[in-house]
This record gives structure tokens, sequence and C-alpha cells, in this order.
């Protein structure tokens, strides 16, 4: 896919097939994040894949989706679920402030996933004291946020923000329309 068309494709998917996401692809996807850029080399960055239908079941029973939305509008339906989660977690004793480097690799993560046609949901909130007691993580050790994966049975398009409304809504055919501001009224030319 052409660069400019894979990040306009690259949205927010809430509603999946329950297909399996291949190794290969999971592979893929990992290595992508291993290869974002990390504030002085540090990697301080570690993640959870959870793919088994039970564990994959127990942390979607720990998130919280499509705020903007009523539950039974943005809330995956029992068929409709993710079928792949992977956790970002950060390592405080490697860099204590490294939420920019997980920004990259869950970019990197998402983009990887959509040139494969998988969809993904970056969930931050989410019961992180609960998932972080699951995964075994330490006290030194901080969970960022978990991804969502799969193939997406809806679509998302993008369009102008209109009246200073950012919410993100359900169109007809209960396709997700996200309002992004236009260029003109973000950027500065000096
Ligand atoms: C840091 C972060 C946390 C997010 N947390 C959630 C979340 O908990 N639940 C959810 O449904 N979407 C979550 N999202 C998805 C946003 O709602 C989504 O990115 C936004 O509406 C714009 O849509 P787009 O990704 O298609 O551009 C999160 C996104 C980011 C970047």
């Amino acid at each position: 896919m052409e660069l400019m068309e894979l990040l306009e494709g690259r949205r927010t998917y809430r509603r999946f097939y329950q297909k399996e996401i291949s190794e290969e692809i999971t592979g893929e996807i990992l290595r992508a994040a291993r290869l974002s850029s990390s504030a002085a080399n540090k990697q301080p960055l570690s993640y959870v894949v959870i793919r088994s239908a039970d564990k994959v079941n127990q942390v979607f029973d720990c998130t919280r989706w499509a705020g903007y939305l009523k539950p039974e509008d943005g809330q995956p339906g029992e068929d409709e679920k993710p079928v792949l989660f992977i956790a970002v977690v950060e390592n405080l004793n490697i860099n204590p402030d490294c939420d920019t480097d997980a920004g990259l690799a869950i970019a990197n993560m998402t983009l990887a996933a959509w040139n494969r046609g998988v969809g993904s949901c970056i969930i931050g909130a989410c019961n992180k004291p609960r998932l972080s007691e699951m995964f075994g993580l330490t006290e030194e050790q901080k969970l960022h946020t978990v991804v969502a994966f799969g193939y997406p049975s809806h679509k998302s398009r993008i369009e102008g923000v209109k009246d200073g409304d950012i919410r993100y809504y359900l169109d007809e055919n209960r396709d997700y329309v996200v309002p992004k501001r236009q260029l003109e009224d973000v950027v500065t030319y000096m």
C-alpha cells in the first residue's frame, strides 16, 4: 500500500471478525515495534502477547471502548471481540520517562498490522492494576496500554471537525466517522 493510503486507512477499529491472526503477522507486528526509535536508544519497552481465546477474554473484560458512544454502539459485541492483544510495558528502571517511546512503538505496530489488513484499537481505559497482576508485572514495570487487534468488520473514515465537535460517531451503516481538525487550524508557518 502507498504510505499515505496506509495512514488514512489505519484508523481505530472496534468490531472484528473472529478470524485468527497468523503467527507470521503477529511476528511482523512485534518486529515493527522493535524497529521503533527510542530516546538514547535505551529501549525500555517490553510486550506481553495475549492470543489464547481464554486470556483474550480475560483482558477484554478489563477494557473500555468508545467513550463517546453508548455501550451498545461502542463496545464490541460477543462475536465482535478482538482476537489478539499486545500489552505495552514500560520498564521504569531502564527509563522512567518513556511515554514517547511507547507511542512510537504503538504507531509502528498498528501500521504494520494495517499493512496486512489487521485493524487495531489502542486501549488506555483499562483496569491497569488487574491487568498488571495478570501479566505478572513487577513494581518497576508500568503498563502503558493494551492494543487490540483483529480483522475489522466495519469501516472508518475521517471528516473535517464541524463546530469544534471532535467526537467520533457511527453513520447509518454503523461505520465510524472520525472528525479531524483541519491543517490550517493546527499548523503555523514562520
Ligand atoms: C493513547 C490512546 C488511548 C486510547 N484509549 C482508547 C480506549 O481506551 N478505548 C477506545 O475505544 N479507544 C481508545 N483510543 C482510540 C481513540 O479513541 C482514537 O484514536 C480516536 O478516536 C481517533 O480515531 P482514529 O484512531 O481512527 O484516528 C485511544 C487512542 C490513544 C492514542
